[in-house]
């Protein structure tokens, strides 16, 4: 659906995006991780055709999107919710959907039944014939999904549509973005909220002007080393503990009657730490691996990058 190949931006002396490629597949959802000023933002300006770009080349649904004819029927598949939402506030929800498909030359009887449909989604049909600018940050974003769906586009470009969102109205949208995903849209997410990556995402490129990274939540959290070894043992005593420790385990701590140790070699260093224990009359229960979460994969990425 996506297909970005050496992609890069400068603006005057500041490159912003640095020959950056990936692909998007048809209905998934993909995040774009980053620090601010990671240049999230500008990628996404530049596949939906509103700048230009300073090399390479980016495709959607083999379009080019450098290409004057191809831009224009670009804009009609794709739907974007910009990071400042954008509403025309002095108009009412319905009037500022309605506007939008009417500039994406969305027919009238077509765009009637979406502005119904989705302003029903998004819980706002009963607020219809009032100005966007009365409406809370949450039900404007709302607007915003709502404005972005309007023409019927398959693919939805949505730059960080929860941040500055409580966390009632973060979860809605998220659920929202799933709801979407469902219905076989594929979306392209900026964020730099974490949680909401691993929990809504179905890849993730992790970018600092350079893409760093792209996989799954679950991949990139395991390619990172540093996981932990569990064992839970019926109930832990002195003797365990020095048994332990003799083994100089580089760290290690307890939680409850568990032991959490820093392993760098898990196939060498487990039975080893599992028989001191035995041996020290621990009755272990179980013995697993705790992988680091998408929050130390990406600092240590970003880190080992700078
Ligand atoms: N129109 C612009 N003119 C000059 N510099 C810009 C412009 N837009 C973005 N930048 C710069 O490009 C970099 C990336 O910005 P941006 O894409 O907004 O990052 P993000 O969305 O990841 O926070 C930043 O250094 C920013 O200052
Ligand atoms: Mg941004």
């Amino acid at each position: 659906m996506i297909e970005v190949n050496n992609l890069s931006k400068v603006f005057g002396r500041v490159t912003a995006v640095d020959n950056v490629s990936f692909n998007v597949a048809k209905g998934e959802i993909f995040g774009f991780l980053g620090p601010n000023g990671a240049g999230k933002t500008t990628t996404i300006r530049m596949l939906c055709c509103l700048i230009s770009k300073s090399g390479g080349e980016a495709r959607i649904a083999g379009l080019n999107t450098s290409d004057a004819a191809d831009s224009l029927q670009i804009r009609k598949l794709i739907g974007l919710v910009p990071d400042n939402v954008g509403l025309y506030e002095e108009l009412s929800a319905s009037d500022n959907l309605d506007f939008y498909g009417k500039l994406y030359e969305c027919p009238a009887d077509r765009r009637k039944e979406n502005i119904e449909t989705y302003l029903k989604m998004m819980g706002l049909w009963e607020k219809r014939d009032q100005p966007a600018g009365d409406f809370s940050k949450g039900m404007k974003q709302k607007l915003a999904l709502a404005r972005a769906l309007v023409h019927d586009p398959g693919l939805l470009f949505l730059d960080e549509p929860t941040a500055n969102l409580d966390p009632e109205a973060a979860r809605l949208v998220r659920n929202l973005i799933l709801e979407l995903k469902q219905q076989g849209k594929t979306i392209f997410l900026n964020t730099h909220d974490l949680d909401e990556a691993q929990r809504i995402c179905d890849r993730i490129g992790i970018l600092s002007t350079k893409l760093l990274a792209i996989n799954t939540p679950e991949e990139l959290t395991s390619s990172v080393p540093g996981g932990k070894t569990v064992i839970q043992l019926e109930r832990i005593d002195e003797a365990m503990l020095n048994a332990l420790k003799k083994l100089k385990p580089p760290n290690f701590s307890i939680e409850e009657n568990r032991f959490l140790i820093d392993v760098a070699d898990p196939q060498k260093e487990n039975p080893e730490y599992v028989r001191a224990l035995v041996a020290a009359g621990g009755n272990v229960q179980f013995v697993t691996r705790s992988n680091p979460d998408l929050e130390e994969a990406y600092l240590k990425i970003v880190r080992d990058n700078r």
